[in-house]
């Protein structure tokens, strides 16, 4: 454990392309942005106590806290999630501001949890941070969460979206293109069935990966054979988005705004239409922001079932009015102002 810090700032992330494909040790392309979470701490002590400006009540947690999941109030629980996690000797009083929408898709819970376990005095790399992460989102929420959103922000590079490879636990830097901007909108619906359905989704894919073997590696193929319909359709998506994720990369790399737009509109589609994680609320505003000039690809972003939706859009044209302060910046992941 190294001297905690007494600031911590940890970003929210964006999923660009490669969604439900973690859990499967998949392709995503995430990037941290500029919108997030700040622990200060006040002082140290035997207690972690964090007051919010999202909540009165604080957050009290022991640090022998064993059960994360089922602490008051709910939100203390990522909080708790981390402290069993990292067990520190050593608590902290302080506060938790954020100007993240919380509960949207941008990943709100991994952002408090890495400026928590940063402001503990967590000491390790950008990986086993994530990793920490991810297992106190797990305790927290009781979801089988992949491990992207604590990555990306644990990884978060100013100006950079970041290729996650899920199987080798790598992630690489891929500067945006000056030509593209991200917007992103709430659709208004809040996340229902996240949980459940989320859960639902993953047992789904482990009972293709029975069948085919790891999506990972599967073609399209193996996928068609499968004779379960909704199975099949499940995989087909999980596959179709990682060859998406590579073809993403390279338009990036080319700053092809026309290319990445297209693959973001078929992200969308499969996952309305095989993965089912979309809804008409989504849906609509997809096609909305779609519509807008400039804008040349858009989807739901995050685990789905409500929330956030992206657009990827030429830079310089000027936006309508309901997009204003829509636009994302790439940020870097984790500071100590
Ligand atoms: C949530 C999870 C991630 C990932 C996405 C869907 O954000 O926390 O691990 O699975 O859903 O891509």
């Amino acid at each position: 454990m190294s001297t905690a810090p007494s600031a911590v700032r940890a970003g929210g992330r964006v999923n660009l392309i490669g969604e439900h494909t973690d859990y499967t040790g998949g392709l995503a392309v995430p990037m941290a942005i500029d919108q997030g979470t700040t622990v200060r701490v006040h002082e140290r002590g035997d207690l972690v106590h964090l007051t919010s400006d999202h909540d009165p009540r604080p957050a009290v947690v022991r640090l022998d806290v064993t059960d994360a999941s089922t602490v008051e109030p709910p939100w203390a629980r990522y909080v708790a999630g981390v402290v069993a996690e990292l067990r520190p000797a050593v608590g902290i009083t302080g506060t938790v501001t954020s100007d993240l929408p919380i509960g949207a898709g941008l990943s709100s819970s991994a952002s408090l949890e890495i400026a928590v376990a940063t402001a503990l005095g967590f000491d390790g790399s950008p990986l086993a941070l994530a990793q920490l992460c991810q297992r106190a989102e797990q305790r927290a929420a009781g979801v089988p969460c992949g491990l992207m959103d604590q990555l990306a922000i644990a990884c978060g590079t100013a100006g950079a979206a970041l290729l996650l490879d899920c199987t080798s636990l790598t992630v690489q830097p891929l500067p945006l293109p000056v030509s593209l901007t991200v917007v992103a909108v709430h659709s208004g619906q809040s996340r229902r069935l996240v949980g459940s359905e989320y859960a639902r989704r993953r047992a789904e894919c482990a009972a293709a990966e029975e069948l085919v073997g790891p999506l990972r590696s599967a073609s399209r193929e193996d996928v068609e054979r499968l004779t379960d319909p909704l199975l099949r359709r499940r995989a087909r998506h999980v596959v179709t988005e990682n060859a998406r994720v590579r073809d993403f990369v390279a338009a990036l790399l080319q700053g092809d705004v026309a290319a990445a737009g297209h693959l973001v509109d078929q992200s969308h589609r499969s996952l309305r239409d095989d993965f089912a994680v979309s809804t008409p609320t989504v849906d609509e505003l997809v096609e909305r922001l779609r519509a807008v000039p400039g804008v040349r690809g858009a989807r739901m972003t995050g685990a789905g079932f409500g929330g956030m939706v992206i657009g990827v859009c030429d830079a310089g044209v000027p936006l309508p009015a309901w997009l204003s302060g829509a636009t994302l910046r790439a940020a870097t992941g984790v500071t100590r102002p």
